[in-house]
């Protein structure tokens, strides 16, 4: 069971996520867990406060180390357990990472707004930065929906395949995109301007020998 915690200030962005088809499946079958926790809740004084002025002085809010820490501590209850933050000056996620984030038991997930996080968080709660490609988000949320189920389709089951040794493979194998072009009925689509696409013949022939082939050729031109 890999048990996803994730610690948001926007908590209602994972209600789809979590209630997808799939992704909630493997909730219900027991496979993954996934906890989305409010940060708001983790915080002690009156006012709710989980951001403040950085010191040196700039403009725009840093959101504040005690509630994060307060959070993880909470949280933190497996043992094979890996605290990760978002940001898109850390190394970029790969499906590497996510087979490796599929072993643990438990994987928490700080998403943090971009504009700013006390760096505390990184350097003393964080076990691992995480950004998920060249490009900058407002905050960590999609990213960890990104991370959640890149992890959550290679625990054994949820996509059917019950073997580690296969999803290694496919691990493997995903690294260089093997995958061929599929199609479905109709053979012969027009569309409006009258052009007529078609499947390739090949594929329409009965011929297993020769699709096979076609498909091999066609996975590695990809
Ligand atoms: Cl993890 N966070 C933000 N804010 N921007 C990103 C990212 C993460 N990964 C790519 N861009």
């Amino acid at each position: 069971m890999l048990q996803f915690d994730i610690i948001t200030i926007f908590p209602e962005m994972f209600s789809c996520f979590t209630s997808e088809s799939i992704i909630k499946r493997a909730q219900n079958k027991g496979l993954i867990k996934i906890n989305v926790h409010y940060l708001r809740d983790f915080v002690t004084d009156t006012h709710s406060v989980i951001d403040d002025r950085p010191f040196g002085g700039n403009i725009g809010m840093v959101m504040k180390v005690e509630p994060i820490y307060r959070a993880v501590k909470a949280i933190k209850t497996k043992r094979k357990s890996k605290v990760i933050l978002f940001t898109p000056r850390a190394k970029n996620f790969n499906q590497k990472k996510a087979y490796e984030f599929s072993k643990l038991d438990q994987l928490i997930m700080i998403c943090g707004r971009y504009e700013g996080i006390d760096e505390r968080v990184a350097k003393y709660i964080a076990d691992e930065k995480v950004s998920i490609g060249n490009y900058v988000l407002m905050g960590g949320e999609l990213a960890a929906m990104v991370v959640a189920e890149a992890s959550a389709r290679l625990v054994p089951n949820v996509i059917g395949i019950d073997k580690p040794q296969i999803l290694e493979q496919r691990v493997t194998k995903e690294k260089r995109f093997i995958e061929y072009p599929q199609y479905t009925r109709p053979a012969v689509f027009e569309s409006e301007s009258g052009k007529k696409w078609r499947v390739p013949k090949i594929l329409l022939s009965g011929h297993h020998e020769e699709i096979r082939k076609w498909r091999k050729k066609h996975s590695k031109k990809i």
